[in-house]
């Protein structure tokens, strides 16, 4: 399936993404005013359902139905929230919480299906034109076009809205670091829009970036189960071991990292991070399982960060360590509350 999807990753096509993802933050914050106070979670969240659903699935969903998928996003979340109560009753025990998880997933197909129909018999390049050509080839079948684009929805959208959320809460937390990031906007950008090229010129902007996915790394643990005996560092485990793989822990371990509680982009100046082991630093997972995702991630984030940032100063409202409600995902527990003032 990874090999189907792929075309759907390619560096070119996703540099040919970027006035369109451009587009969607400039509409976002169309509507913001000087002063304005807003749950930038939130915000950031329907920014990029919009853009995963254009670039994927080559559609435009428009507010009602964005909304719709965004709050029935929600209840899938929540279900995954440690729960030691939930953990002891079994799955088809028809509680309200049950129910609202099936109902939120009969929602999300009937948006889905109806894009699929709106698409089918056009071309394209986008993964769901290639998915809809392997089925009529007889590839796959019909449910797993359904399948794989429920996959994108939900692993393509919350991640990357939460990195952004993390990177407005630490640049407002530390002024100079914002500071430094305005003043790389300013003078890559010159006042215009960014592009893909300029994206990669914003080398401060991708180092805040990386700094605030260590710090707050969306996906904060990943399981694996052994399929054979084997020897860990020393430990021997045996086959059908859980093992948790916490980005969270490592990516705060002070054995790879000074000062690991600091927020300091400039730890990935390379002559800093070079010397790092390679799997201290995992938001995207590693291995032959690592994120599809990834370069399409980096480059939404930092042209979403550019595009907003060149107009707004975002300042948390609250103070205070973060209340954090880990789910699938590491989520503030209260949404990210921040006053927007224009530069
Ligand atoms: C900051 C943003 C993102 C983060 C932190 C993230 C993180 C991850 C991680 C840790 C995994 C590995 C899971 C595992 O090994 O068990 C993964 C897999 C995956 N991600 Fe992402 N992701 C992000 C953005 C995206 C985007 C934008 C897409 C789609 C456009 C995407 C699609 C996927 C898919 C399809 C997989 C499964 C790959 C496979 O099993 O072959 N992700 N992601």
């Amino acid at each position: 399936m990874r090999e189907l999807s792929q075309p759907a990753f390619d560096m070119r096509r996703l540099a040919g993404l970027d006035s369109m993802m451009v587009e969607r933050t400039r509409d976002a914050i169309a509507g913001w005013t000087d002063g304005d106070v807003r749950n930038v979670e939130r915000e950031m969240a329907r920014l990029t359902v919009g853009i995963i659903v254009e670039a994927m699935f080559g559609a435009d969903l428009g507010e009602a139905r964005t909304r719709r998928v965004q709050e029935n996003l929600e209840p899938l979340g929540r279900r995954f929230e440690p729960d030691p109560i939930r953990f002891l009753l079994p799955d088809w025990l028809p509680t309200p919480e049950t129910r609202s998880y099936r109902s939120s997933i009969r929602e999300l197909e009937a948006v889905i299906d109806g894009i699929v129909a709106e698409r089918r018999g056009e071309e394209g390049e986008d993964l769901l034109a290639i998915l809809l050509r392997a089925e009529r080839s007889g590839a796959i079948p019909e449910e797993r076009v359904r399948d794989e684009l429920m996959t994108m929805l939900l692993a393509g959208h919350d991640t990357t809205a939460l990195s952004l959320t993390y990177t407005w809460f630490l640049l407002s937390e530390h002024p100079e670091v914002e500071r430094r990031f305005h003043e790389e906007l300013d003078t890559v950008l010159g006042g215009a829009s960014p592009t893909a090229a300029e994206a990669r010129k914003l080398d401060y902007t991708n180092r805040v970036l990386t700094e605030a996915m260590r710090l707050y790394p969306p996906v904060y643990t990943l399981f694996r189960e052994t399929v054979t005996p084997m020897d860990l560092a020393g430990y021997d485990v045996p086959a059908g071991s859980l093992l948790m793989l916490p980005q969270w822990g490592v990516h705060r371990d002070p054995r790879w990292y000074d000062d690991p509680e600091e927020f300091d982009p400039d730890r990935w100046l390379p002559e800093r991070a070079e010397k790092r082991h390679r799997f201290a630093y995992f938001p995207f997972g590693g291995g032959s399982r690592s994120c599809i995702g990834r370069q399409f991630s980096l480059l939404e984030a930092t042209l979403i960060l550019a595009t907003v940032g060149r107009e707004y100063r975002l300042e948390r409202v609250g103070e205070g360590p973060l209340d954090l409600r880990p789910s699938l995902t590491m989520h503030p527990a209260d949404g990210m509350a921040m006053r927007v003032h224009r530069r």
